[in-house]
């Protein structure tokens, strides 16, 4: 071996743990992989407390809340917390302009006064186990993807079934680490989730866009549920005689705060991390997608920023649309610049390097991982100008309302032409569109959407390969003399899609041969274009690649595993429980700028603006904080802490995931992470990256001091100090 080689192989010897904080770990294995590591950090309780297969256990206290976040249940009457931002969609359902919830804050002040929310459900994590003999049954080395995917598949098949026989639990199998290990996964959802209580959003969104994904934070962001279920303690759907669901844990909560360097975990359902990608598929997503989806939707959120600060009626239309496209916007920001900042991508090259040598050092690596990093590289090469046209389309495109919601009659056009469907299906389904019209047409402003239309088809249109655009394109530009407006204006005046009574004409009384106004609808025509490219010319393309680069991925990760023996690795978040740890901890973002680990109150009225909608404080709020007596909830400081950060690896889907101090005690509520650090989905610096909680005490604060609820927090367990 030469020295050179040696020398690479010592240092990825030497690695023999993880970095300090990074990690999302799977909580059936941290007795075997992290215990020991935690306990050193601090933490005085067992592995077996936070995961038992045998007993209640804290995991029995954590639900996946909705499609996408985290909530934790805080009483023996299925109580559950989570953020505001998590619960805002449904906030905003309840709102009106005579009941503004949103706004002014919603508290039940009995059970009978919680709101229903139709769709919402939460489901707890019962069971996980490996099954990854079972599910690679069959399969040897050499198979191709195609092939061994289609063993995969009936493996599960079999796996899932036979598991969910005679179980009234769900069962589903879920890849890890990329495809090289499986685990059975058992849940239980339920569908009945009422609203409890919400603070007004200039405390659970205080700082709103301005301050998102940023530090330091002064948001109070969270919101308050509660599970039903029947009278057997069942899931059930929505009914008035479901009753509170009675828990196996409910958290305790501890009101002596944190301290910097205190141990923490965060115990959630992160959904995605790509931790070990090469660099050309990190460089494509920092340096090709984020720059053109951050132009598209800042120009999206110009017109809708404007619009809502002219209207009240906007506002509360735009609310949760616009924080959607603000937040990935600025995610994809700060993830770009954290990924330069880092080097991130020369440091994955140094890696592929090192890992280059380490395969040629011996003939059956060569033969196994010989061509991996070759052929990678040559796919996303190739992938490059499709994934560009495909940006466009999704970010663009797709980024106007009514091209969208008009494409949603491509069905009922399809149907009607077909003699095989029957009449009474296409009734059916426009009855089933006409009940989602007043939904759509509540939050819906078509000035504005005709405003984004013209700015992003314009984008679009000019910047995007020609080679690339849907054919409408070609048509619209020479029909209106290459001006996006007219177009956008011909579009909304002519077309039955932006207006409610329009599209009840349509769907009063529908017959076959009404089909005609949905065909030669401006805006459908708009729509039937676009998404006809993106299924005949680009998602083959997609989808090809992304098969081809799973299969990839599993390989090189299998590699990686195998090259750095030592170090223990952590599969990619994939929406499954997880356990991060790290410690209370400040950082510097810049030369010379340290932040320090917490906020207070005092904070919040420094930021005081009441000019500005993000930063206005209620008198309420003022005078709590004037006279400065928070009681059980001040920090042995005296002062009332609102967030603070810790070194815990955390993603989208962690939000509203308790955080839990050294005794399992809650003592935040996760919401975000800063802003240098929202690489870690892509790559961890332990220098930069931090999430950020909301401190237990500022949300039983304002549950009880501000909101005067002081029958939720009666239901509590807390520690006694
Ligand atoms: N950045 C946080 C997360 O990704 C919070 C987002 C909600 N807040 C907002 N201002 N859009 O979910
Ligand atoms: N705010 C994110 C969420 O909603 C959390 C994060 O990305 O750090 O899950």
């Amino acid at each position: 071996m030469s020295r050179l080689v040696t020398l690479f192989l010592c240092l990825f010897l030497i690695v023999r743990t993880s970095i300090a904080g990074e990690g999302m770990w799977l909580p059936i294995l941290l007795s075997q992989l992290n215990e020991k590591d935690m306990q050193t950090m601090g933490m005085r309780i067992t592995a077996e407390d936070i995961y038992s297969v045998n007993h209640s256990s804290l995991k029995d206290a954590i639900v996946l809340f909705g499609g996408g976040c985290t909530a934790e249940i805080v009483s023996n009457q299925g109580l559950i917390l989570t953020n505001h931002h998590c619960g805002f969609s449904n906030i905003q359902r309840h709102s009106t302009l005579e009941h503004d919830y949103l706004t002014d804050g919603f508290w039940a002040s009995s059970l009978t006064e919680e709101l229903p929310n139709p769709g919402l459900s939460v489901t707890f994590l019962v069971s996980m186990e490996d099954v990854t003999e079972k599910i690679l049954q069959g399969i040897s080395p050499d198979m191709k993807g195609s092939e061994r995917d289609a063993i995969i598949l009936k493996n599960r098949g079999k796996v899932e079934s036979e598991a969910s026989k005679g179980s009234r639990y769900k069962a589903s199998v879920k890849a890890f680490y990329s495809g090289n290990q499986f685990y059975l996964i058992m849940t239980e959802t339920f569908t009945d989730i009422r609203l409890v209580g919400a603070p007004p959003s200039n405390i659970g969104k205080f700082g709103g866009d301005t301050d998102n994904w940023m530090w330091p934070r002064h948001t109070g962001d969270f919101s308050v549920f509660r599970i039903y279920a029947n009278k057997n303690n069942e899931p059930a759907d929505f009914s008035k005689d479901n009753i509170p669901y009675t828990p196996k844990k409910s958290l305790t909560i501890s009101l002596k705060g944190v301290k910097e360097g205190d141990f923490t975990f965060v115990y959630g359902f992160p959904g995605t991390t790509q931790e070990y990608l090469p660099s050309y598929a990190v460089d494509m997503a920092a340096n090709q997608r984020n720059p053109i989806a951050i132009k598209l939707r800042q120009q999206k959120l110009d017109l809708i920023d404007k619009a809502m600060e002219n209207d009240k009626l906007t506002r509360i239309q735009y609310a949760a649309k616009a924080a959607s496209v603000a937040n990935f916007w600025k995610k994809m920001i700060g993830e770009s610049k954290g990924i330069n900042r880092l080097d991130a991508i020369e440091k994955k090259q140094q890696f592929e390097a090192g890992f280059e040598i380490w395969v040629n050092a011996e003939n059956s690596r060569k033969d196994l991982y010989g061509n991996i990093l070759t052929d990678y590289r040559q796919s996303i090469e190739d992938f490059r100008p499709y994934h560009k046209a495909y940006t466009y389309l999704t970010e663009g495109a797709m980024g106007v309302e009514i091209i969208r919601f008009a494409y949603g009659y491509n069905n009922l056009l399809k149907q009607c032409r077909e003699k095989t469907t029957a009449d009474d299906e296409i009734i059916k389904s426009a009855a089933k569109l006409k009940a989602g019209v007043p939904g759509y047409f509540k939050n819906y402003n078509s000035k504005l959407d005709e405003a984004i239309f013209a700015k992003l088809m314009e984008t679009y249109g000019k910047e995007c390969d020609p080679a690339f655009l849907p054919p409408i394109f070609t048509e619209a530009m020479a029909k209106y003399e290459g001006s996006y407006k007219a177009w956008a204006a011909d579009v909304f005046k002519k077309s039955m899609f932006a207006d409610s009574s329009k599209m009840n004409t349509l769907l009063d009384n529908f017959t076959r041969k009404r089909s005609k106004k949905i065909e030669e609808d401006p805006a459908f025509l708009v729509a039937r274009s676009v998404y006809a490219f993106l299924q005949d010319k680009l998602v083959p393309v997609v989808n090809s690649f992304y098969l081809k680069a799973d299969s990839l991925q599993r390989v090189y990760m299998k590699a990686q595993m195998e090259m750095q023996t030592g170090k223990v690795f952590y599969p990619d978040a994939n929406s499954t429980l997880r356990v991060a740890y790290g410690n209370v901890k400040g950082y510097s973002p810049a030369d010379a700028v340290d932040y320090r680990w917490f906020t207070t109150l005092d904070g919040i009225l420094e930021k005081e603006n009441p000019d500005v909608y993000d930063y206005v404080v209620t008198p309420r709020l003022r005078e709590l904080s004037t006279s400065r007596d928070y009681g059980r909830y001040a920090d042995a400081d005296g002062s009332m802490h609102v967030a603070f950060i810790a070194t815990n690896h955390t993603t989208g889907g962690n939000s509203g995931s308790p955080v839990l101090d050294a005794d399992g005690n809650l003592v935040g509520i996760n919401f975000d992470r800063c802003w240098e650090g929202t690489m870690s989905d892509l790559i961890y610096d332990p220098d930069q990256c931090r999430n950020i909680a909301l401190d237990i005490r500022y949300c039983l604060f304002i549950i009880d001091r501000y909101a005067g609820a002081a029958n939720l927090i009666k239901e509590m367990n807390f520690a006694t100090r």
